[in-house]
């Protein structure tokens, strides 16, 4: 992947893994824009990394991705990363069915619609990447799925290796991580 001279637009970008990521990519002459909800999170990366775009958006509402494809249309790297983890157990009883719900829009229904419509944009373009990374815990079931539906679309089939599933439409490069837990859930 060229690393430099990239439009690169992180989900979650504000803090742990996307804010790493957002950092490493705008050291080395990339426009960077990162999401988040809270405008508190972003003012403050803004305050340390000025050259960084800051964009609070909540990528589980619809028209919140459809503002951001329209305003990044200069995007060719899309890194979905954003995502929630709520404590709640099936062996106490969940109460409250909306923090699942939102765990599944978040993690899983966020990416797959902002692969869709990115994709398009991504596709006018010449190196293309997207990269999205989903929880281990999880990840066994969005990994296939997701992958499932990219493959439907793109109509291509994806390749796997232990940590890291990907597809290739040319000029698109599509990668799926499954990172290991920074700590025990
Ligand atoms: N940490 C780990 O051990 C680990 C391991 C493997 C994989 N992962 C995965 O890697 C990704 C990043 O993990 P992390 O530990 O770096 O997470 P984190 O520090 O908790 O950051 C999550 C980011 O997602 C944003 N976010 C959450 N919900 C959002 C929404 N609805 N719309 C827009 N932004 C939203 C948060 O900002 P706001 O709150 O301001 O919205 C924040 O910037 C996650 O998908 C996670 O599942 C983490």
């Amino acid at each position: 992947m060229n690393t430099k001279q990239n439009v690169v637009l992180i989900t979650g970008g504000s803090s742990g893994i996307g804010l790493a990521l957002a950092k490493k990519f705008s050291s080395e002459e990339n426009k960077v824009i990162i999401v988040s909800r809270s405008e508190q999170k972003l003012a403050s990366v803004k305050a340390q990394f000025p050259q960084i775009i800051t964009e609070a958006a909540d990528i589980t509402e619809e028209y919140s991705i459809a503002k951001l494809v329209a305003k990044y249309k200069d995007v060719n790297i899309l890194v979905n990363n954003a995502g929630v983890h709520h404590e709640c157990s099936f062996r106490n009883g969940i109460e409250d069915f909306s923090l699942l719900r939102n765990e599944i829009d978040t993690n899983f229904v966020a990416p797959v619609m902002l692969a869709e419509k990115f994709i398009p944009e991504l596709f006018a373009k010449k190196k293309t990447r997207l990269l999205s990374i989903f929880h281990p815990t999880l990840a066994s079931v969005p990994n296939r799925v997701f992958l499932c539906i990219l493959q439907l679309r793109l109509q291509c089939v994806p390749f796997q290796n232990h940590s890291e599933c990907s597809l290739e439409v040319h000029p698109l490069r599509c990668s799926i991580l499954c990172l290991p837990l920074s700590k025990p859930p």
